[in-house]
């Protein structure tokens, strides 16, 4: 009998961001494969004793598991008739790959179970009281990756058309090309204010807030995990909130 995926997401960062619906999923697991955003304390205090938890963003001494070791791992497992937990950061279906997973388990025979999880792009600017919608300034946002599968040539985000499309936009997987995102929204919107929020509603938090000049010209940079916002919300959330670099 072929076993059941379960996909849940754990949120941001912090632990109590977990929903009640996820932390029963993870408790009812035989095989729990956790990626490398997930939190430690997660696992530890939802997986049964006697699950396996394999943390498929670390290898000993490496690179974390290819997708295609992932689905292998998932399709095996469930050939056994077990319950495979796949706990993701944020949201599962947000870029996270969960939707190739859902496609290959669906293939083999396997029930499919999705639990959502708050999402990095809405959560980590909403913990900091940072809104991404404002009455007055910003009716409508748009969640972009800034980093895309190499392997689809075509398939680019166009920054310059989102920016004329949408007041905020969040940036997901975009510090690496930090620059060139800031140009590409610079050239349509001209300078308007931009916040980082690194590895957010963790105690490693870091906020840094610019201008998208700052960020074209490299003086403003992202380490990841981050997730970056443009837009007026952030000269609101400046100017009542008296968010600073820190
Ligand atoms: C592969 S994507 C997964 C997104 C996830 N499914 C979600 O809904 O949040 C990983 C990216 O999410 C963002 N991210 C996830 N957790 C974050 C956090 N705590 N702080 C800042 N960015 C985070 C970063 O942009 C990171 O590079």
């Amino acid at each position: 009998m072929a076993g059941k995926l379960v996909l849940v997401g754990a949120g941001p960062g912090d632990p109590e961001l977990l929903t009640f619906k996820a932390a029963r999923a993870i408790s009812r697991g035989d095989v729990i494969l956790k990626d490398r955003l997930v939190p430690d304390e997660i696992i530890k205090e939802h997986a049964p004793e006697d699950a396996e938890v394999i943390d498929v963003g670390k290898k000993p001494g490496g690179e974390g598991w290819t997708q295609e070791e992932i689905n292998e791992l998932i399709v095996r497992e469930g050939s056994k008739g077990k319950t495979v937990v796949r706990v993701k950061s944020g949201d599962p279906l947000i870029f996270g790959r969960g939707a190739e997973e859902i496609e290959v388990a669906l293939k083999h025979g396997m029930d499919v179970e999705v639990v959502p999880g708050v999402t990095s792009a809405i959560g980590v600017p909403t913990s900091l009281g940072l809104p991404l919608t404002h009455r007055k300034c910003a009716s409508s946002f748009a969640v972009a990756t800034g980093h895309e599968d190499p392997s689809k040539p075509e398939n680019r985000v166009d920054f310059g058309a989102l920016a004329e499309a949408a007041d905020t936009l969040v940036v997901l997987m975009g510090a690496r090309r930090l620059r060139e995102i800031a140009r590409e929204i610079l050239e349509k919107r001209g300078n308007e204010p931009v916040a980082i929020l690194e590895r957010g509603t963790t105690e490693q938090e870091r906020v840094k807030v610019g201008t998208l000049e700052d960020a074209a010209e490299g003086k403003l940079k992202a380490r990841p995990p981050a997730v970056v916002v443009v837009g007026e919300v952030v000269k609101w959330w400046r100017e009542v909130l008296g968010r600073e670099t820190r």
